[in-house]
């Protein structure tokens, strides 16, 4: 497995003085960085974050490997009802692997499709239904809470879907994956005896694409979960390296934490140049805005901390966002994701038409192009003073790919030690959360229907 970081054009002689950080910063920060990684070191060992053990677990990836076997052949259609953290490392481990939806073929049950049913709106659900049949469809219910308002209700109209179908074999068509213990879900499954995987206490929902959260699904999906962890393993090894050429997690963490806080640059623009790396860069945004956007950092102080992720997909958005990132505002990080070796060149027929603009490119191939693409956009950005970056997977297999997600939750993990804040928790998350069960008048949430019913009186007050 290979991915290069390459942090060239964050730097002030390349960008110029102001935008970029310098060898001097960096070379200072050192000693910060390494105190990140043994303070984060200390409570992964101590079992406080489970993240980086995931890889490791052998049993698990057997257990789920079996189960996979068990069902194969008997579903053309892995249906996943859950939301964020219980979804979005699922869609990032299908497109990635599987390719993005519009090039996916209908399920076969050789090579069954996955459909996430991820938001509760309503068009949206009776459509994925239809294009549904539930003799040949598996149905994954993930909440690590296990109440949350959206899973609940899409799997109570997904259930009752299958039931209609199935009658009495609905539960044996059903897999949940929740915590052990404790939870609604978890309630559900062993009253109804569905097959059900466990997610750690120590690993919160956008850690946890490594455990059965995100692997359950992968497997169903024909995603070959051994090489996933094997490549994840081996990042892991790195991400522990306390020489930052070896370790690019802590390396790609320190330039990001200087070029954010100390050369004003409030948002992260993640800009893969491959559509398989699209789920991925979904799945990045809520790992950044969740873990690092907080009001308070570890001795209680206000800080309002956080770095506003944005994804943007080359080439097609140098279409469409590529004129604000290079003249408007230039308050941003670009960190392009690169692939070297794409599953095919993409050859362009060799046909000639006296014509300037398609003579120059026949002959040549998307795979050439897209990376001039990129190379090019890169050195107009250095040209405007924009700070940017590059990771490099040598490509998109299920070792890189797992490898790359481990690398950016370390990397998320190392930058939330060197902010000093939580970057495991989301309090912020939580208050809408409660609303919404008040609104739908759920029992013991009578406190917050009151909160929302004081917040409206206060907006009719207003003219
Ligand atoms: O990262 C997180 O913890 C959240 O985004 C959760 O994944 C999300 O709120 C869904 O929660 P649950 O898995 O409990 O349904």
């Amino acid at each position: 497995m290979t991915i290069q970081f390459d942090e060239k054009n964050l730097l002030a002689d390349v960008v110029g003085k102001g935008n970029g950080i310098t060898r001097a910063e960096l070379e200072r920060s050192q000693p910060r960085a390494l105190k990140a990684l043994k303070s984060f070191q200390k409570a992964s060992e101590a079992g406080t974050y489970g993240f980086p053990h995931l890889p490791f677990q052998t049993e698990l990836v057997n257990s789920i490997r079996k189960y996979a076997s068990q069902v194969r052949g008997t579903y053309d259609t892995v249906c996943l009802v859950g939301i964020g953290g219980s979804a979005l490392g699922a869609w990032a481990l299908d497109c990635g692997i599987r390719g993005p939806h519009p090039v996916q073929n209908s399920g076969t049950t050789g090579r069954p499709r996955m459909v996430i049913l991820d938001n509760v709106d309503p068009s949206f659900t009776a459509s994925a239904l239809a294009s549904m049949d539930p003799h040949k469809t598996l149905v994954v219910v993930i909440g690590k809470s296990g109440d949350t308002a959206e899973t609940v209700s899409t799997f109570l109209i997904v259930r009752d879907w299958l039931e209609q179908a199935l009658g009495e074999q609905t539960n044996s068509r059903i897999v949940a994956v929740t915590s052990e213990g404790h939870g609604s879900l978890f309630s559900l499954a062993q009253d109804q005896k569905y097959t059900t995987f466990f997610i750690p206490e120590n690993v919160g929902g956008r850690f946890s694409v490594l455990t059965a959260c995100g692997l359950v699904p992968a497997a169903l999906a024909g995603i070959d979960i051994r090489k996933l962890t094997r490549g994840a393993a081996e990042m892991t090894h790195h991400c522990w390296q306390p020489d930052l050429q070896e370790n690019i997690a802590l390396h790609s963490a320190l330039c990001q934490w200087l070029a954010w806080t100390k050369h004003g640059k409030p948002i992260q623009v993640a800009f893969p140049y491959s559509n398989f790396l699209w789920g991925t860069a979904f799945w990045f945004r809520q790992l950044w805005a969740e873990s690092l956007g907080k009001a308070r950092n570890r001795k209680g102080e206000l800080v309002h901390a956080g770095q506003t992720p944005v994804a943007a997909l080359g080439t097609t958005d140098q279409h469409s966002q590529v004129q604000l990132y290079i003249e408007g505002p230039n308050d941003k990080v670009f960190t392009f994701w690169a692939v070297n070796k794409f599953s095919t060149a993409g050859k362009i027929p060799k046909r000639k038409f006296n014509v300037p603009a398609f003579d120059s490119l026949a002959g040549e191939s998307l795979a050439k192009l897209i990376d001039a693409e990129r190379r090019a956009t890169a050195a107009a950005m250095v040209a405007s003073g924009r700070p940017n970056c590059t990771f490099t997977l040598d490509r998109v297999d299920e070792e890189h790919l797992g490898g790359f997600l481990q690398m950016m939750e370390f990397q998320t993990a190392f930058l939330g030690e060197l902010l000093d804040i939580n970057a495991f928790d989301q309090p912020g998350v939580e208050l809408g959360k409660k609303f919404t069960y008040g609104l739908m008048g759920r029992k013991g949430f009578d406190e917050y229907r009151d909160q929302f019913a004081a917040y409206e009186k206060k907006r009719a007050a207003v003219k």
